[in-house]
């Protein structure tokens, strides 16, 4: 087995090691302390939306376990704690009223995390929108992305000066794509128009929030997390290529674009464009301010070929076969290569700034035998993938850290409970923590850094 202590000889110093969650996922306590209800709370009460009908109703009741868990985060060595903020326990309706036990809770968190020399990683927004904003039109209606800017004031002024980074969104093409296009996720609409309508408010919102960040708090380095998708043409035919450039411009250009380069994808103008709301002058120079840092969550590559069907609908393309090492639990392909070739490819078309691999992990089921969890495909998963990281920095590409996903088994969306990425088993029933065979070696390889707990 690869040594932890060997292995962590391949980053820097001052590379920064981390786990990562988010809110809805982890928290539980959905009716606590003047919380209303999200979008996910509403999804997943409807029938056929979560396997299982799960919902986010207890979680890992991190909300009641809030010190024991950062007891779990310390012992686990690492620098730095990613975790997102509920914008319904802030603002709960979205818009009016700020609920201060909301804030009360995230102020415990952050306090917690510095008494325990624990680096604070926060997301405003991991996916769980104030149900009472869908009667506007939830991130279809241009307000939202104002409701946004509001909220990331009120949680900087009372959170900011004990925040070592804050991330505006997390994984726009989920809360995009896969939340009004695909349907898979809340609020489950499948229509091109209100896709779009979505993407744009989400990156007006992006921008709007980085300036209200600079104003409340300039110290704070700023940055937007991004799922970037690897895609891999499935031949060397020219329409395959073809193909994974508008699957490029689809997935990576609707959000980099404009950014990164204040502009969409020509691709997606050409054939979207006139299906797009009024993109107002002034909006690009608001999205594509400057950023401090960007976050980079990473699964799996996107292999795609062209679809030759008449009139299929842009980007026109269709799945091509994985050729990586198998597939996880989930189903996703094993493929480490893509995440280097990925943020080359990334390095090349965009300026971009320092990077962070926010998220970065596998799903594997297994649960305890004779009282260990032996995981050891993640484990397998987690050294191809930090391999990688480390040839990144070698490279000289300014990768400053890594969060594995996740610090524990959480409510994994549309997957409900069945789906396992923990470092750290839970055990539902009990709510009792184990941490597992790759759980062990990552705290090896954290406690290799002079940071480290
Ligand atoms: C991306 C998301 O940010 C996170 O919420 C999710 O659990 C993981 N990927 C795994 O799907």
């Amino acid at each position: 087995m690869t040594d932890p202590k060997t292995f962590a000889a391949r980053f820097p110093g001052d590379f920064l090691f981390g786990v990562a969650t988010a809110a809805f996922q982890i928290e539980g306590a959905t009716k606590a302390d003047g919380r209303k209800s999200s979008i996910w709370d509403a999804f997943s009460n409807m029938p056929g939306r979560v396997f299982n009908r799960d919902n986010g109703d207890v979680a890992c009741d991190h909300y009641n376990r809030l010190d024991a868990d950062l007891d779990l985060i310390q012992e686990m060595g690492v620098e730095a704690y990613r975790f997102s903020i509920a914008w319904p326990r802030i603002i709960p309706e979205g818009t009016g009223r700020i609920n201060e036990k909301g804030l009360d809770f995230y102020d415990r968190l952050v306090d917690g995390c510095k008494a325990r020399g624990i680096k604070t990683y926060a997301t405003l927004y991991h996916w769980d929108l104030p149900l009472s904003l869908m009667g506007d039109g939830g991130w279809t209606a241009r307000s939202t992305a104002y409701a946004f800017q509001r909220y990331a004031k009120v949680v900087m002024a009372r959170l900011g000066d004990r925040l070592d980074a804050v991330a505006t969104f997390n994984e726009p093409w989920c809360s995009v794509w896969l939340s009004h296009l695909a349907g898979v996720h809340a609020p489950g609409e499948r229509n091109m128009e209100a896709a779009l309508a979505a993407m744009h408010t989400t990156n007006l919102a992006h921008g709007l929030a980085v300036e209200a960040i600079r104003h409340v708090t300039p110290n704070v380095p700023v940055g937007l997390v991004l799922n970037a998708h690897s895609v891999i043409p499935g031949s060397e035919s020219a329409e395959d290529k073809a193909a994974a450039e508008r699957a490029f411009d689809f997935h990576n250009g609707a959000f980099f674009g404009p950014v990164f380069k204040g502009e969409y994808p020509a691709s997606l103008i050409d054939a979207l464009g006139d299906r797009m709301p009024k993109v107002e002058d002034g909006d690009l120079a608001i999205i594509s301010q400057k950023l401090d840092w960007w976050g980079l969550n990473y699964y799996s590559p996107m292999r795609v070929a062209n679809d030759p069907a008449e009139g299929a609908s842009y980007p026109a393309t269709q799945g091509a076969p994985a050729v990586g090492k198998g597939v996880t639990d989930i189903g996703w392909e094993i493929y480490a290569p893509a995440m280097k070739s990925l943020v080359e490819d990334l390095y090349i078309r965009y300026e971009l700034p320092d990077c962070y691999v926010t998220e970065n992990g596998a799903a594997y089921n297994m649960g305890p035998v004779n009282g260990e969890i032996d995981d050891q495909p993640r484990l397998d998963y987690y050294i191809d993938h930090l391999s990688v990281v480390a040839d990144l920095v070698s490279d000289g590409y300014p990768m400053k850290g890594y969060f594995a996903w996740s610090l524990m088994d959480n409510f994994e969306w549309a997957e409900g409970y069945r789906m396992r990425f923990g470092l750290v088993y839970v055990d539902y029933e009990t709510q009792e923590r184990t941490i597992k065979k790759s759980g062990k070696w990552y705290r090896e390889l954290a406690s290799q850094f002079p940071s480290g707990n």
